[in-house]
């Protein structure tokens, strides 16, 4: 059976040099092939060290035990500081703790249900903008699916559709900063000192800027229309009338244009690039999609949108989560010691860089049968049961855990059905798609696809 694309991993020991060049063009074949297998590895460069945990021991110890001893390094912030801010996915202690306290409530199982019909609606405009394209010629489907997720997030955040100008805007103008800082957080990972310079380049700091601009207008205007008792019930909203349940506060207008950011940037780009390697696989493993249409086409009634139908998605859930699992969005994650640790048998200084890496341990050999196979089945196994307690984790773990996990497990499996119930997806001869690590896990040279109307 063909295997899923995996990139190829780098050829045994490399040097520092070698490596940051590898690393430049790509963060997952830049690794070697032993993190597959490996508990722990370490990582020496001059000035400072980092280690990637695998063992599941460790992970829990980083993100559930004791969080707080091992916050987000500072080179995350000053990589993404132009466009994010002070927003919840950069700070750390305190003021992280109260963010969350106010943004975490939006995001509840009870608000999801609310939210969950602006979703659907995105989902149709999709398949609307596809029906006419979909005659059998290449497609680019990463950018359709980005198109589709930025939808979804203006849609819940601020009930309004793509092409309403400002939505539209900031869609473009992101597509821009994206082209001026492609590798977002590599200063992160990047083995340089603390005090070397990181620069912005002016086109990054311009489209930040025009970017926050545009988030800035939308956020001022429904703070007017909170005021005027006229603001729609979404996700906007929510999140600015609530207040900290220890202080009292809310949002001001500024710290709100923070959090709007890191919504549209972690939640458009992640559920795009899970959107696209899911109907990649699906059109690579032509049996699966045929039972997710099947599965669509018995759950789904167009003219009435229950929250209920996404239980009854298992098929399709369990295929979103294995391509999770093939091709996690965000395939490493960065924390900085800040004692003296000993993880395993190794001693570890302050100021070490922890690497966790969904990427390594969804496809760990010593965790999971067949780690890289596409098999949505497995999870009804033990060995898949397993794996997903001890080993899974695409939206993180522990107190910080992505917010909108719950909202992207609702969106992923409904706009996958609604896409594959609506065509067949099949891959184009010439153009297959191969992995590469930017800010989220993307194709190479993109990912091609036919679509053809299915009905
Ligand atoms: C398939 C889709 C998604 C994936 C795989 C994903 C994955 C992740 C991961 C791994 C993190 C942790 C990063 C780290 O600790 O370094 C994270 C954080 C975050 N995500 Fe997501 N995400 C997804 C969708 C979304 C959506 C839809 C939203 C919001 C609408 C969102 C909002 C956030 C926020 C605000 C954080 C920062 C949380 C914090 O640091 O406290 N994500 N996400």
């Amino acid at each position: 059976m063909t295997l899923p694309p995996k990139p190829p991993a780098r050829p045994g020991k490399v040097s520092l040099w070698t490596y940051a060049r590898l690393f430049r063009q790509d963060i997952l074949s830049a690794q070697p092939a032993r993190l597959y297998h490996a508990w722990m590895a370490e990582f020496r460069t001059p000035f400072f060290r980092s280690y990637m945990c695998n063992d599941p021991k460790l992970v829990d110890l980083v993100l559930k035990e004791r969080p707080d001893d091992f916050p987000k390094s500072d080179r995350i912030r000053e990589g993404l500081a132009p466009l994010l801010g002070n927003s919840v996915f950069v700070t750390n202690g305190e003021t992280w703790k109260r963010q969350r306290r106010i943004i975490d409530p939006a995001f509840e199982g009870g608000r999801l249900r609310d939210t969950f019909p602006a979703m659907w609606d995105a989902g149709v405009a999709a398949v609307e903008r596809l029906r006419a394209r979909a005659d059998g010629t290449p497609i680019e489907i990463e950018a359709e699916t980005s198109e589709a997720a930025a939808d979804v997030i203006f849609r819940t955040l601020f009930s309004i559709p793509i092409e309403h100008e400002t939505a539209s805007g900031v869609f473009k103008v992101f597509k821009a900063h994206q082209r001026a800082q492609p590798v977002l957080n590599l200063g992160a990972v990047l083995p340089l000192p603390k005090w070397f310079p990181r620069f912005h380049s002016r086109e990054t700091k311009r489209t930040a800027r025009e970017i926050r601009a545009l988030i800035t207008q939308l956020t001022a205007q429904r703070m007017t229309e909170i005021e005027a008792g006229t603001a729609p019930d979404d996700l906007a909203t929510k999140i600015m009338t609530t207040r900290d349940p220890q202080t009292g506060h809310t949002f001001d207008t500024g710290e709100m244009v923070d959090q709007v950011a890191i919504f549209f940037l972690a939640g458009h780009e992640t559920s795009a690039s899970a959107l696209a390697w899911s109907l990649y696989l699906l059109a690579l493993y032509p049996e699966w999609q045929e039972q997710v249409a099947e599965e669509a086409a018995a759950v789904i009634d167009p003219d009435k949108i229950y929250f209920s139908t996404l239980k009854k998605l298992k098929i399709t859930r369990d295929v979103f989560r294995e391509a999770l699992r093939l091709y996690p969005p965000v395939p490493m994650m960065v924390r900085e010691a800040t004692k003296c640790e000993h993880l395993r048998d190794r001693e570890v200084k302050p100021g070490s860089q922890i690497v966790l890496s969904p990427w390594h341990q969804q496809r760990h050999e010593r965790i999971w049968e067949r780690p890289d196979d596409f098999d949505p089945g497995r999870f009804e196994t033990e060995n898949g049961k397993f794996g997903l307690r001890t080993a899974y984790m695409p939206f993180s773990a522990g107190a910080r855990v992505c917010t909108g996990s719950g909202f992207a497990m609702a969106e992923g499996p409904l706009l996958l059905a609604l896409l594959v119930q609506a065509f067949r997806f099949e891959t184009v001869p010439g153009r297959a798609a191969m992995p590469v690590a930017h800010l989220t896990v993307r194709g190479k040279d993109g990912i091609w696809l036919r679509l053809t109307p299915r009905a």
